[in-house]
């Protein structure tokens, strides 16, 4: 070999490792390529197939793996979280604030065994919080609040021994706090935990006493409104650690143990709207003690208590406590910001002395003061409403004095007067640029004057600090709108620096560093954080199109992918294998021999026979929404008390165990928002049944006849659940892996939910288009009378095309609101003929449905006619592709938009050329978007 020669090969196998050193693992891509095609609004930047090398935003590998996935702030939506679990190397996990997640957290979520970090703050999860969460040993973090997480807490969750911050509060959760058991460790187990936050759920029983002993590290206690009752534990004291316990808006009874008021670290103490009694707790041993409120409980009368002078103390809160005689004016000293009293029976001179704070507010209404020692020249906010010093005609400021001021945050700039320009607004730093929002809660705070900037400006600066020591671009901040109820909330505005916006990854990163809680903060308690949906993401119309690969990829790449891929394939049939062994599928193949494998599903769930019969009430008739030739569907509310749709096969109809798996395993594919989803399935006892989501407002014909929901849809209603369920058909013909006809196109096959987001369902009669048919398949003729492609019909011929036939009648259907078949007549003639006896251009009005008013104001009106011919051509090579019709209904949105009170040219023909190019040249609509008609669409690329 010669020298030369060596070389060569020396590089190129040089070339070779630093491929496999960036080709992602394969079973990773595969996890993130089908989030991708379920998942909406994800980053556009998810393209190839190589999310490490090229670095796709939300995600960070560690050697070829992912390991960090934030999609924080985001706007993802998505019913269900995909095979997320099976990223086995992740560590780190946040989707907060997505509050279109309305998935649930399934059992499989223990393959995550290397998490440490679990943070889905503020998005729509739901159901039970799954045992196997104790399997996940590495957690340090876990935060799932403001979520709508039911049933019990787990008890699993005692055996996260390195637990640090668990925050499961504003679910709905409810049942007892678990604690060990002879069989299995309780939260009690959990010494390194620092926070127990459970706040805002329906938590009942007592707080247990076994829940503390003194090896615990726990430092913020806050279980505030539940529905816990009986006594406060006097264990609670054994935890030396503790700093902030909030049991308010309980059901506690009994009296407050000594040992809970002997902690010397508590300097926020909570014990408000419970049915405490006995003495007024003595706090003088609480020598950290910044806040009280042990406001509205039933304690004895009592003077006011000498721990009023205590010099830590910055905040009293004790309304309605049966507080009586005179106030002592020692307890005036200048570190009290805040003295509620209100409703007591405090009663004599008032004197606050003369080393008040400035800006104290007291608060003495409903008591039975006489006189103020202060009467003129006091400088505090104090009010006396109802108390004797104020009867009669009395006209002391104290007698009217109202609601202090509300405190206006941190001054927001000291700009000259500039306007910015649309979702821009001026930052401290005077430019214009577009702020990430949001609401930042703290569960707790040690001050209560909220007129004192330094509590401002120290969470400002130790914000900027923390976002700027992880590199992220945070020019400036500002803090407005300071609230105090249940928790001191502020509104945020992050404003970016170097750019105008955020990128998401920015935003994402910011969302994470706070509800990560990654900086340390004087003053407050933890916190979380709340956005608002960020404006301006660049590039926000995502595009969730199939892998282009490009051309300039080199062969020994593609090897390698080669390579990789039958790894893949070996890991996978491996994995199924494993899989079988403790998954409810292993029953499969005891249903019949001819089954073959488990079915590979993404996402959808097994249920069982008995579980679907509860939630149908035993198929009862009352819950049959809908049925037809296959059997009846169901509405059934599983044990999670979510709703779905049960579609229940008769014994005529029932497929065999292979089509059926088949089918299960399409449908599980499929995630469009415009696609009614598949939730799970049953193969058991001779029952086949597919559980859907569930879609509340009904098919789109019950809401074009008579209006079934009251809702009446207007014209720009009507184009909207055109464009929807152009767009889901366009799904499955364009994006869907095989592609997938419909074959039964109707308007009672369009679902309308709540806020009437248009969905296409029922696949019944769905074909695949495999690569052998090339583009058709020839099949017995199947469908709806009306509906049915008379080309399909005459060749047995099936084509994407036929479902666009029947597409174009439901359009007709749209602009008539008849039935395709009425009175005898077809809807395609009646609508042809009306507009053919043209000179008379008004015809197609004779048809309109009246409900639409008057026709001068139904803007694109022309080309939604021209639209619907040209779907119902005779020839369907003449009939544009689904995508072709989404990007016309698009265009006619603009123009409802922009004309709408512009009366349209009137122009009709019936001799389209089914080019929808063509047929919107020679019309007068005027925005017309040529250039994106002659573009070839992406989603040919795809294929
Ligand atoms: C728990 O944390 C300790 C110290 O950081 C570590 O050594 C140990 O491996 C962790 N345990 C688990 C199960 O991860
Ligand atoms: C204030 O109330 C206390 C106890 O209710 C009573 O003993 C005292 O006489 C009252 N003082 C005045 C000035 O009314
Ligand atoms: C009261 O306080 C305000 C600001 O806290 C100050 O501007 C004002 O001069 C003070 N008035 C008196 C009488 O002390
Ligand atoms: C504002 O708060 C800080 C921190 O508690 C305190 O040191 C300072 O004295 C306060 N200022 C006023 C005017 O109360």
């Amino acid at each position: 070999m010669s020298r030369r020669r060596i070389r060569l090969w020396v590089m190129i196998c040089f070339c070779q490792v630093m491929v496999i050193a960036a080709v992602t693992d394969p079973n990773d891509v595969a996890v993130l390529t089908a989030l991708k095609s379920g998942w909406q609004n994800l980053p556009p930047d998810w393209k190839g197939s190589d999310p490490c090398g090229s670095r796709w935003e939300g995600i960070n590998c560690t050697e070829s793996r992912v390991t960090t996935l934030v999609l924080a702030g985001m706007g993802v939506k998505t019913m269900d979280i995909g095979d997320i679990p099976s990223l086995s190397m992740l560590q780190y996990l946040d989707l907060s604030n997505n509050k279109e997640i309305k998935a649930i957290l399934p059992p499989s979520i223990e393959k995550l065994k290397n998490l440490t970090t679990l943070i889905l703050v503020g998005c729509s999860f739901r159901g039970p919080i799954p045992d196997s969460i104790g399997s996940l040993k590495k957690l340090v973090f876990l935060g799932l609040n403001n979520n709508s997480f039911t049933g019990p807490i787990p008890r699993s969750i005692g055996s996260l021994t390195n637990l640090s911050w668990l925050d499961l509060s504003d679910n709905q959760l409810s049942g007892l706090i678990p604690i060990s058991n002879e069989t299995a460790p309780g939260l009690d187990n959990l010494v390194k935990t620092k926070h127990f936050h459970l706040a805002d759920n329906q938590l009942s029983g007592p707080i247990p006493s076994q829940l503390f002993n003194s090896s615990m590290s726990l430092i913020h206690f806050i279980v505030n409104n539940n529905q816990l009752s009986g006594r406060i534990p006097p264990l609670i004291g054994s935890v030396q650690t503790l700093e902030v316990v909030r049991l308010d808006s309980n059901s506690l009874t009994g009296k407050v143990p000594q040992e809970l008021t002997s902690l010397k670290s508590v300097s926020e103490l909570y014990l408000s709207n419970n049915i405490l009694n006995g003495p007024v707790p003595d706090l003088s041993e609480m020598s950290s003690l910044s806040y009280v409120d042990m406001s509205n409980n039933s304690f004895n009368n009592s003077d006011i208590p000498a721990w009023f002078t205590l010099l830590s103390l910055t905040s009293v809160l004790m309304e309605m406590t049966q507080l009586q005689g005179e106030i002592p004016s020692d307890i005036f000293r200048p570190q009290l910001e805040r003295l509620m009293l209100s409703n007591n029976d405090l009663n004599g001179t008032l004197d606050v002395g003369s080393s008040y704070n400035g800006d104290l507010i007291v608060d003495l209404t409903n008591n039975s003061i006489t006189s103020f020692k202060q009467n003129s020249g006091y400088n505090l906010s104090l009010n006396l409403e109802n108390n004797p010093i104020c009867e009669g005609g009395a006209t002391g400021r104290y007698c009217a004095a109202g609601k202090p001021n509300p405190p206006t945050g941190l001054p927001s700039n000291n700009c000259p007067p500039v306007r910015c320009g649309s979702n821009k607004v001026l930052s401290p730093n005077c430019k214009c640029t577009s702020p990430y929002t949001g609401t930042i809660f703290f569960f707790s705070h040690s001050f209560s004057n909220l007129d004192n900037l330094t509590y401002y400006t120290t969470l400002r600066d130790t914000l900027l600090s923390a976002f700027r020591s992880n590199q992220l671009p945070v020019d400036s901040i500002s803090i407005s709108n300071p609230t105090l109820s249940e928790y001191l909330q502020y509104k945020l505005h992050i404003f970016p620096s170097g750019q105008d916006y955020f990128t998401r990854s920015a935003v994402s990163s910011i969302g994470t560093v706070i509800n990560r809680q990654l900086f340390s903060l004087p003053y407050y308690g933890p916190s979380f954080f709340l956005d608002d949906s960020y404006c301006c993401f660049p590039g926000k119309k995502s595009s969730n199109r199939g892998i282009i690969i490009g051309t300039a990829v080199g062969g020994s790449v593609i090897l390698l992918l080669i390579a990789s891929a039958i790894t893949y394939a070996v890991y996978k049939k491996r994995q199924a294998k494993k899989a079988k062994e403790n998954n409810p599928f292993a029953s499969w193949q005891l249903n019949s021999n001819d089954a073959g494998d488990a079915p590979q599903l993404k996402g959808t769930r097994w249920c069982s026979f008995e579980e679907l019969k509860r939630a149908t009430n035993r198929f009862s008739e009352e819950n049959i929404i809908g049925s037809g030739g296959y059997g009846k569907v169901y509405k059934g509310t599983l044990d999670s008390g979510l709703v779905f749709a049960i579609k229940r096969a008769e014994q005529g109809s029932l497929q065999g165990a292979q089509e059926f798996k088949t089918e299960i395993e399409l449908l599980s594919r499929i995630h469009h928002k415009n696609v009614v989803s598949l939730f799970g399935f049953c193969y058991e006892q001779g029952e086949q049944m597919l559980v859907y989501e569930y879609i509340s407002n009904g098919t789109l014909k019950d809401n074009l006849s008579a209006g079934m929901t009251g809702m009446k849809l207007n014209w720009m209603k009507r184009l909207k659940v055109a464009l929807d369920s152009a767009n889901g058909v366009a799904y499955l013909h364009e994006l869907a892996n095989p592609p997938i006809i419909h074959r039964d196109l109707k308007s009672t096959n369009i679902l309308l939910d709540q806020h009437l987001n248009a969905k296409v369902a029922d696949f019944g009669l769905s074909k695949l288009l495999g690569d052998e048919s090339k583009g058709y398949v020839s099949t017995q003729v199947k469908g709806t009378l009306g509906y049915m492609d008379p080309e399909y019909y005459m060749t047995q011929q099936l084509t994407e095309k036929s479902d666009v036939y029947s597409f174009g009648i439901v359009l007709l259907e749209l602009l008539t609101a008849r039935p395709p078949i009425y009175k005898g007549k077809y809807i395609v003639r009646e609508v042809k003929d009306a507009i053919d006896k043209s000179g008379d251009p008004n015809g197609i009005y004779t048809v309109l449905d009246p409900s639409l008013g008057s026709f001068q104001t139904l803007g694109g009106l022309t080309r939604f006619v021209n639209l619907a011919l040209s779907c119902v051509q005779d020839s369907g090579a003449d009939r544009p592709r689904m995508g072709e019709v989404v990007r016309e209904i698009e265009n006619i949105i603009d123009l409802a938009v922009l004309s709408k009170d512009v009366k349209s040219p009137l122009s009709f023909s019936s001799q389209n050329t089914g080019k929808v190019g063509d047929m919107c040249h020679p019309y007068g609509d005027s925005v017309s978007d040529a250039s994106s008609l002659s573009m070839p669409f992406e989603t040919e690329l795809s294929r």
